[in-house]
């Protein structure tokens, strides 16, 4: 066993596997957050007044922020499983969510509120996920009341 792995490295064999990891390392902020801020911020940002009804809140969906990391960590759905549990896809809530067909009641976004992730974005989200849901420095969306306009028509 040993003999083989010193062959290996000796052939250079671990190499690109190393490299592939360093390389693939996903970056929360930049590849992550943007489709977590189109498709869910929506509904699961931090409480706010309400502008069409002065003096009325609004708060966060099923009380889940999903717009810092502190709000994702600690969110749970309403069996009490966790939105993610770092280093596994399969018991993360927020993607589970994102796979089930558009018509059961348990997807999300729900069809038409907001654009639904794409299968490379849900790709990577359980990527990130599998390599233990690193933040890196993110901590939270400076602007996290702030959702861009959505013109009703999904991403390829
Ligand atoms: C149009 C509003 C809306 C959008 C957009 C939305 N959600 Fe939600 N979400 C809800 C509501 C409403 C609930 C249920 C709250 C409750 O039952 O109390 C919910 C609940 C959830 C739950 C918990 C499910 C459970 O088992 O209890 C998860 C996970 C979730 N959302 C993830 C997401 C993710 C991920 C996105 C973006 C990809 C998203 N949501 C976008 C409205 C939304």
């Amino acid at each position: 066993m040993r003999k083989s792995i010193l062959i290996a490295a000796a052939c250079g064999l671990f190499l690109p596997v190393l490299s592939a990891t360093a390389q693939d390392k996903i970056n929360f902020e930049k590849q992550i957050y943007p489709f977590i801020k189109s498709g869910c911020a929506k509904c699961h940002r931090p409480e706010h007044e309400n502008p069409e009804r002065p003096g009325r809140k609004i708060k966060p969906k099923g009380g889940s922020v999903l717009t810092n990391k502190e709000g994702i960590m600690a969110s749970e759905g309403e069996d009490g499983g966790k939105f993610i549990v770092p280093g596994k896809p399969a018991e993360s809530l927020m993607l589970q969510v994102t796979l089930l067909p558009l018509d059961d009641e348990n997807h999300y976004p729900p069809e038409g509120d907001a654009p639904q992730w794409t299968k490379a974005e849900k790709e990577l989200f359980a990527k990130w996920i599998e390599q233990g849901a690193d933040f890196g420095a993110w901590t939270t969306d400076p602007d996290p009341l702030t959702v861009p306009e959505w013109d009703g028509k999904e991403k390829e």
